[in-house]
């Protein structure tokens, strides 16, 4: 007898959706020979069913009222692909109240919601898979859940917004302003559709938000992240990373120590040489250290429709897997019982011990350099280098220091104070180092 198929609806069919029904239909005997029954796609729900689209979906497939699909019967997963917050979280209840597993590539929605949204699912006893909300077509969540479980994670580190790494990268290989290259990122299409997420660093502090639930057993909204995106980054600061060695990079950090969680999104200068420097255009990353695996190095396209819609498929996969086998919630969303998530104790950013960049822009006149190395020196801030460019006597000029390891605290009120001064003429760039 043949094996009955597993039926599925989506709910959305824009970028993503339209790279899952590609990948469910021509992949469709290859998922049969792997999953060991067929999945069919039963239903697509969308505003306007009548709308002419590139895929020969057949018009019987297309539903506009979405409660429809909750209410059959035979659909055993509902793929959320529309995007949002509001919307989208009551189809993920609904879904999970009328029994249905669910898939979404939504990390807005994980990062604001995921806490209810994961109770939801132990009480439907009902899987929630979100592969695609992080680090897209790479598999980051499921190595971390699964892979890595054997380890405390002592660090994240990762390029995990790929507009932010397209447009540094643009400005430094083509030498093109911050407004030109995204320009060029938003012609290309990778930017959201309010690019602001992307380059104020929102974006990436959702993705790092669920990857340090994950890895912590912990509930982080991702508003308290410490969160700065690159829009102050200027071609002229990625010249002088060149100058001593580095690249600029938004990176998503976060670090475990003594019961403490470390987590922040900035631009950081990182060693040249080093593995994520490597990680050009619209590529993301994601470097765990875990302490019995060490470094281990996930690198990919982090967006698009295809290999976005890859994860969504690897999800659906795994849960069409559990559901042959008889079993839900085989592994819990997070990894870990949601019972025992408790809040994240995040180190205040006062308390960060970096290295730090500093771009002073100011009159090019004696004493200049001799209060700023006071004013650092008062608050024990203690200088590795010094770097002046051109030396127009009255003119403006950028004077840049290298620190050694200081505190953050220190560091905000040594720039406030070196910002009052009458020879700044713009408020001073800092940007963290990571060696
Ligand atoms: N806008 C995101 C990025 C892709 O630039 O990485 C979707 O998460």
């Amino acid at each position: 007898m043949k094996n009955k198929s597993i039926k599925i609806a989506m709910i959305g069919l824009g970028t993503v959706g339209s790279g899952v029904w590609k990948i469910l239909t021509q992949q469709r005997q290859l998922l049969e020979q792997r999953i060991g029954v067929p999945i069919e796609i039963k239903w697509v729900a969308v505003k306007s069913p009548r709308k002419k689209r590139p895929l020969a979906i057949p018009k019987t497939c297309m539903v506009s009222q979405i409660n429809s699909i909750f209410l059959d019967p035979e659909i055993q997963i509902v793929v959320e692909l529309m995007g949002g917050v509001t919307e989208a979280k009551e189809h993920v209840l609904q879904a999970l109240k009328h029994q249905k597993h669910v898939v979404t590539a939504n990390k807005a929605l994980i990062a604001e919601c995921g806490s209810e949204l994961f109770h939801a699912a132990r009480e439907a006893k009902r899987d929630l898979c979100f592969e695609a909300a992080v680090g897209g077509g790479i598999p980051v969540l499921r190595a971390l859940r699964e892979g890595l479980a054997g380890n405390h994670l002592n660090s994240i580190y990762a390029i995990i917004n790929g507009t932010s790494n397209f447009i540094l990268t643009e400005m430094f290989q083509q030498q093109m302003d911050f407004s030109v290259a995204l320009k060029k990122a938003q012609s290309l299409g990778f930017a959201e559709a309010d690019p602001s997420f992307d380059i104020q660093g929102i974006d990436a502090a959702q993705k790092l938000a669920i990857l340090i639930a994950m890895a912590y057993g912990v509930e982080i909204p991702a508003q308290n992240i410490h969160t700065e995106g690159i829009e102050s980054v200027s071609l002229l600061d990625l010249q002088y990373a060149q100058r001593f060695g580095y690249q600029v990079k938004l990176l998503a950090i976060a670090k475990s120590q003594q019961g403490k969680i470390q987590a922040r999104v900035h631009p950081t200068m990182i060693p040249e040489n080093s593995m994520l420097a490597a990680v050009q255009a619209e590529n993301n990353a994601v470097l765990f250290d875990g302490d019995f695996v060490g470094e281990t190095l996930l690198y990919g396209k982090g967006a698009g429709s295809e290999p976005t819609a890859s994860a969504v498929v690897g999800d659906i996969i795994e849960i069409a897997r559990n559901i042959k086998a008889g079993v839900s919630e085989a592994v819990a969303p997070l990894g870990v019982n949601v019972e025992s998530l408790r809040p994240a104790r995040i180190e205040p950013m006062d308390m960060l011990k970096s290295e730090y960049y500093l771009r002073f822009q100011v009159t090019d006149r004696p004493g200049v350099l001799a209060k700023i190395t006071q004013i650092l020196s008062q608050l024990q801030i203690s200088i590795s280098s010094v770097y002046q460019h051109g030396h127009e006597a009255g003119g403006k000029v950028s004077v840049v220091v290298l620190t050694h390891l200081a505190k953050e605290k220190n560091l905000q009120k040594a720039i406030i104070k070196i910002n009052q001064q009458s020879f700044v003429y713009a408020p001073t760039t800092l940007i963290r180092i990571e060696d």
